[in-house]
């Protein structure tokens, strides 16, 4: 970290696509973000093998398992950006949870880490989350609370051409869950 004031996060989205509104979201972050919290996205992990014991045993981990690892490993926190698949989290960011999980130095051990969710519909991908939330909690995350971002309707959420997230309530909340993820990180890393 440069600035010891400062707090270096990472956004993982949980979504592939071009066109879709939980990397949309991710996107604004740095716009509603305190000042001092910078974000960067994660290194891609949609490259990776499945998980199988075999490749670990033989080849060693991937190397975009690793580069994912490292990257969780130098930052003060996690946020996760993704949609709901099936009532659950898309297989290819389980896959990537699973590959770090079974390094020695597990990344997400101690991490603070802040979940948020973008859906068309109704749930806005808070099953997703409750999954994802049990998964880290595996690997002993320090899991931020509330206020939860769950992003509902999407579609009129974000302008239709240009994907910028529109909804005010929602800008709003998003900008609330920031600033007290900072303190809460700073209160976990006991940089407060
Ligand atoms: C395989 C698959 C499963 C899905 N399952 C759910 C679901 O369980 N709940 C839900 O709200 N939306 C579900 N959806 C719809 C997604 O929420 C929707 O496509 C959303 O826009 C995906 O996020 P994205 O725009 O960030 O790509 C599913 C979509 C796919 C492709």
């Amino acid at each position: 970290m440069a600035n010891e004031d400062n707090l270096d996060v990472i956004v993982i989205c949980g979504s592939l696509r071009k066109g879709s509104y939980n990397a949309a979201l991710a996107r604004m972050l740095p716009k509603l973000a305190p000042a001092a919290m910078k974000l960067r996205a994660a290194p891609p992990f949609d490259t990776m093998p499945f998980y199988n014991f075999d490749i670990q045993n033989t080849a060693g981990f991937p190397a975009e398992a690793t580069a994912f690892a490292d990257a969780i490993r130098a930052a003060d926190g996690v946020i996760i950006v993704s949609p709901e698949y099936n009532w659950s989290m898309p297989g290819t960011l389980k896959n990537a949870i699973d590959w770090v999980s079974r390094m020695q130095d597990q990344p997400f051990e101690d991490k603070p880490v802040a979940l948020q969710s973008a859906a068309r519909g109704a749930m806005g991908g808070a099953r997703m989350q409750y999954h994802l939330r049990q998964s880290l909690l595996s690997l002993d995350a320090v899991l931020f609370g509330r206020p939860e971002i769950i992003v509902t309707f999407a579609p009129k959420k974000f302008d239709e051409k240009t994907l910028e997230l529109t909804d005010q309530p929602t800008i709003d909340i998003v900008t609330q869950q920031l600033t007290a993820f900072d303190r809460f990180i700073r209160r976990v890393n006991g940089k407060a």
